[in-house]
């Protein structure tokens, strides 16, 4: 056997699993009336994140678990959820930064309806996004054969918030959605801010009354939660903010 792979060996044989005991908060919408919670054991590593739990257990202990995940590298969106009370994405939170010591306490996101264990109705999410117009709008066709010009300064002035993944993270840590479902939330407002500062978009007013409304802009409270709630670092509230002074001074 080669040095290479004896010193592979030795280092596999060193690296520590732990016991990890995860509560999860189940609900099955066919046999139960309220949500419950459910504890489960899992061997895992340091360098696991939550998602490799979710699949230990679906795999290998209860196949009815139900939860969203596509692409597990923080890019879909798809698996935001409450873990030890703070919304993350499970694919990229590291058993290592967690607490070990006690359980894992994982949910659903808030203020959306639930329908499965993990799984929410994102329907009313996707809906105000929708409704804040989150294409750009031209009035004018580019010249034939060339592109939009736009300068490095005009692109950087909304580079923040074209990140989105529309995990609904944000959204659903929203004290203000918990209690009023109509609110257009943080994502949505995000969204808006995309094309409201973007120099190639003429329809800036249009998505500036629509926030303007009475469930826009102005339930937002400023508690910070959506921003440290993010899992792609987007200055959540600093958007809201800029989109708020776009209301009453129009596009800068
Ligand atoms: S702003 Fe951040 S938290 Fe909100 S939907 Fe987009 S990526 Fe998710
Ligand atoms: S599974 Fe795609 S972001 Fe986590």
């Amino acid at each position: 056997m080669s040095t290479a792979t004896l010193e592979a060996r030795s280092t596999e044989a060193a690296v520590q699993s732990f016991t990890v005991t995860f509560l999860i908060r189940r609900f099955d919408p066919d046999v139960d009336t309220e949500p419950r919670w459910q504890d489960f054991d899992v061997e895992m590593y340091a360098t696991d994140r939550v998602l490799d739990a979710l699949h230990k257990i679906k795999w290998e202990q209860d196949g009815s678990l139900t939860f969203r995940r596509s692409c597990a590298h923080g890019i879909c969106g798809s698996d935001a959820m409450r873990i030890n009370g703070r919304n993350r994405l499970a694919c990229k939170t590291l058993i290592k930064d967690l607490d070990i010591s006690k359980p894992i306490y994982v949910e659903a996101i808030k203020g959306l309806p639930l329908e499965k264990d993990l799984i929410v109705d994102m329907e009313p999410f996707f809906a105000s996004f929708r409704d804040v117009q989150p294409f750009l709008v031209s009035n004018s066709a580019p010249e034939p054969g060339k592109e939009r010009v736009q300068s490095v300064a005009e692109r950087a002035r909304f580079d923040d918030t074209t990140k989105c993944i529309l995990c609904a993270a944000c959204t659903s840590s929203c004290p203000v959605f918990w209690t009023d479902g109509q609110y257009f939330g943080p994502a949505a407002i995000v969204n808006a801010h995309r094309f409201i500062f973007d120099s190639r978009d003429d329809n800036a007013q249009t998505r500036l009354d629509i926030l303007n409304d009475t469930e826009g802009v102005w339930r937002c409270r400023t508690t910070f939660n959506c921003t440290d709630a993010c899992p792609r670092g987007i200055e959540v509230t600093k958007a809201i903010a800029e989109v708020k002074q776009a209301v009453m001074r129009g596009k800068p």
